[in-house]
């Protein structure tokens, strides 16, 4: 009798132990289910794939079980100690625009599409080299993310994307909770500069009120060429065409006399001059003054549908603000459209497994009306900074898009204090830009890049984000 009370004892103690120990979900530790559950989004034998060492994943994440919505992501485990690395969320805007298709294939990711066989290269300059890295394809509608409910589609807009990228995040952390303790950071480039503040300050308030058990380590976040404000952002693409020799002095005189850009409806005469404007955009890259355009005649691919009530309010009435960009090989957008259709590819990635009515685009054709766009990020913007966020602003300085000069009206009119002047940074030998460090945000140029900045400066791009990640200044000297 005594001896099995003991024994009992002993085992109750052995079984709070072991409970105990399985509780504190230790990296490695991780249970049956979930382990299945990552396994079965690990992406083996992707086509035309270089061998690489590194895990990647692939599949959907539910954001809203009542209208099944499901947003797509791929994830790249960083090429050495992924452990030790931060978690790195990239963006593409559009808005509709697939962080597939530009943000992995064609920018920064680690496999670079290219054309003939075999399709895809390695990049170098990949930035899992930095960081585990997460491209998320938001909001519904855009590539192989969807909703079950089609009108869904037609009541997007900014609060919608981010709450549902918010959503996805939640779910994804449940799906890999071994990152959970890793420092998080979102980085993205265009309309993202309206998406990555959002979706920052939807995690930070989240954060305050949530259980711990949905809180997000959010650090940071980095945006590039990013639409932050109407007004500046309209008046510095025009200010930037007419230095950049794109437009004549009289299409500048008239846009200064006729245009007011804190209105979102302009006169007959302001949109007469802005006609003379796009039009200049119709025989060069707005995205990349000075790099070719795609002149393949098969296509006729290069304009996106239009999408009604997104930011900048005026310029969006254009149609040719709805160009897509292209890319350093022009025509990189056809490539990637083929691939990314193929049952093959699709099956790898473990994509499009509803039979989604409609194919995979690098900007939606689905979305054609957006609910709500603010005209200024800047108030976020303020209340991130005096949260504390880390938050740097990069701008690759030959894109007419979102230009340089935009982006410095943008800064000047969030009147922060300077802390670090204006002063160039090195990459090697070479000027890789100039950097301004102001109280609370810190502002990088990229020299000779275009709109998609990692396309154009690989290696640069590769830098910059170290240095944001690690909190580093660039080089102010060579090396
Ligand atoms: C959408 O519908 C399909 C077919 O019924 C189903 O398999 C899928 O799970 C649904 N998606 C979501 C996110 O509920
Ligand atoms: C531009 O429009 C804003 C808002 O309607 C107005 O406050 C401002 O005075 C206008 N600027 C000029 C120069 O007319
Ligand atoms: C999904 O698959 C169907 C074929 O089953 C195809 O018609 C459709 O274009 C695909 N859509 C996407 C987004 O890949
Ligand atoms: C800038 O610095 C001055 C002087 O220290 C201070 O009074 C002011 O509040 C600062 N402005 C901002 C936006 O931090």
């Amino acid at each position: 009798m005594a001896l099995s009370s003991h024994y009992f004892v002993f085992l109750l103690f052995v079984l709070t132990f072991v409970s105990a120990a399985l509780a504190r979900s230790e990296p490695g530790k991780l249970s049956h289910d979930i382990l299945a559950q990552q396994e079965a989004d690990k992406v083996i034998r992707l086509p035309g794939q270089p061998p690489v060492k590194f895990r990647q994943y692939a599949g959907y994440i539910p954001v809203d079980g009542i209208h099944g919505k499901a947003l797509f992501y791929w994830f790249f485990e960083a090429t050495s100690h992924p452990q030790k690395k931060p978690l790195l969320l990239w963006l593409n805007g559009g808005p509709g625009c697939s962080s597939l298709g530009y943000g992995e294939a064609e920018e920064l990711g680690p496999f670079l599409i290219q054309k003939g066989t075999p399709e895809l290269r390695f990049n170098k300059y990949t930035w899992n080299k930095a960081a585990n890295l997460l491209f998320l394809e938001s909001p519904v509608g855009v590539g192989f993310s969807y909703s079950n409910r089609s009108s869904d589609i037609n009541e997007l807009g900014d609060t919608v994307t981010a709450k549902d990228s918010y959503m996805f995040l939640v779910n994804w952390f449940q799906r890999f909770p071994q990152y959970k303790s890793h420092d998080f950071y979102i980085a993205g480039e265009s309309y993202a500069g309206h998406y990555v503040p959002q979706l920052a300050e939807v995690i930070y308030d989240a954060n305050k009120k949530s259980a711990m058990e949905n809180y997000i380590n959010l650090k940071g976040f980095m945006i590039g060429n990013a639409l932050l404000d109407d007004d500046t952002d309209q008046t510095g693409m025009i200010d930037y065409a007419w230095d950049h020799a794109v437009i004549s002095d009289r299409v500048y005189q008239d846009v200064k006399t006729y245009c007011n850009f804190s209105n979102s409806d302009q006169s007959n005469e302001c949109n007469n001059a802005l006609n003379e404007y796009f039009a200049v955009y119709d025989i060069i890259d707005m995205y990349s003054l000075y790099a070719p355009t795609c002149v393949n005649t098969k296509t006729t691919n290069k304009q996106r549908r239009r999408i009604e009530g997104i930011a900048p309010k005026s310029f969006s009435k254009f149609d040719p603000w709805h160009k897509k960009p292209a890319g350093y090989d022009p025509c990189v957008s056809l490539y990637s459209e083929v691939y990314f259709n193929r049952r093959d590819v699709q099956e790898a990635l473990h994509a499009n497994i509803t039979n989604i009515p409609y194919p995979w685009t690098h900007c939606s054709d689905v979305i054609t009306f957006w609910s709500d766009a603010p005209a200024s990020i800047l108030p976020i913007i303020k209340k991130l900074i005096a949260g504390g966020l880390r938050i740097w602003v990069y701008s690759g300085d030959t894109d007419g898009r979102i230009p340089v000069t935009s982006t410095r009206y943008t800064l000047r009119k969030l009147g922060l204090n300077t802390t670090e002047e204006w002063a160039p940074w090195y990459n090697n030998n070479q000027v890789g830009g100039w950097t301004i460090i102001y109280d609370g945000l810190t502002f990088v140029t990229l020299r000779g890049a275009g709109h998609q900045v990692p396309t154009f400066v690989p290696k640069r791009s590769l830098q910059l984000i170290k240095h944001f990640l690690t909190n580093k200044k660039l080089p102010s000297a060579p090396y």
